[in-house]
């Protein structure tokens, strides 16, 4: 058996299937700075990101994580240069028709998060052909944040809410935890208990402001693009080593 193959059976068997975060948020930073190292330019460590995408999309399944949502292009991402834009916007749509297939195979469905609609046609045409095509799938779904970011999620959820309120048919006293909550972008998904971010950064950089309240926070200094199943492995165990009190003592946790 190869080397990475034993460490990867390891570290797998040493996760408790009952302690399981339902959901995982991931930033997957370090693509350019990858790319540097290997002196070639920025575009490179997004292709090679590629594979990382690929490696824990299907680790996540194998595990039984039920929701895997990966920050794929932030709101502020536009103010990159446009060949860095368009390139990456092109590898979406290359990998999204690539991809379906095997989403289908592993019966996990594709969902996105974002303002979708400010996307490039094609990016955007691709991005509902794939979420069309696997709303079927009931093993995991892999979340795409695009064009996303906290600040616009909570905006056009109070804008939302607004509305319904001028129109009379939402008391603004009345709004709770839960209304606001489903207004968001992730109704009906559960809050990811998990955030994991590559490369060295310690920042939640206007990712799922609200959803991450009570989220435990695991930073790895290893690149996106080297990102490997073992690496999701290590994150979920130290998770699992973590006692969550959500605001009381460990006593009343037992
Ligand atoms: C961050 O690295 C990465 C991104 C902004 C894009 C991530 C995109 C992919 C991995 C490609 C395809 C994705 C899918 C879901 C098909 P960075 O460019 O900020 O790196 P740096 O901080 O080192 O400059």
């Amino acid at each position: 058996m190869a080397r990475t193959e034993e460490t990867n059976m390891d570290l797998k068997g040493q996760i408790d299937r009952e302690k399981l975060p339902r959901h995982i948020a991931m930033i997957m930073d370090g693509n350019g700075r990858w790319a540097k190292q290997h002196n070639k330019p920025r575009v490179f460590g997004h292709r090679n990101g590629v594979k990382a995408v690929r490696e824990v999309t299907e680790a996540a399944a194998e595990i039984g994580i039920d929701y895997l949502t990966l920050y794929a292009f932030s709101t502020e991402n536009w103010s990159r240069p446009k060949l860095e834009v368009d390139a990456l916007m092109r590898l979406l749509v290359e990998t999204l028709n690539k991809e379906v297939a095997t989403l289908n195979k592993n019966k996990i469905r594709l969902d996105a998060i974002g303002n979708l609609d400010l996307l490039p046609p094609s990016t955007h045409k691709a991005l509902l052909q794939g979420m069309e095509s696997t709303r079927e799938n009931d093993r995991m779904t892999l979340i795409l944040a695009l064009n996303y970011s906290g600040k616009w999620d909570l905006v056009q959820a109070a804008r939302q809410l607004a509305k319904k309120a001028v129109e009379g048919t939402l008391d603004p006293d009345s709004i709770s935890e839960d209304d606001l909550a489903r207004t968001l972008s992730t109704t009906n998904i559960p809050d990811p208990e998990l955030l994991i971010r590559t490369s060295g950064e310690r920042r939640l950089s206007n990712y799922l402001l609200w959803q991450l309240a009570y989220a435990e926070l695991y930073f790895t200094p290893v690149f996106w693009p080297d990102y490997r199943k073992n690496h999701l492995y290590e994150a979920i165990i130290d998770f699992q080593r973590r006692e969550r009190r959500f605001g009381r003592i460990s006593e009343q946790l037992a």
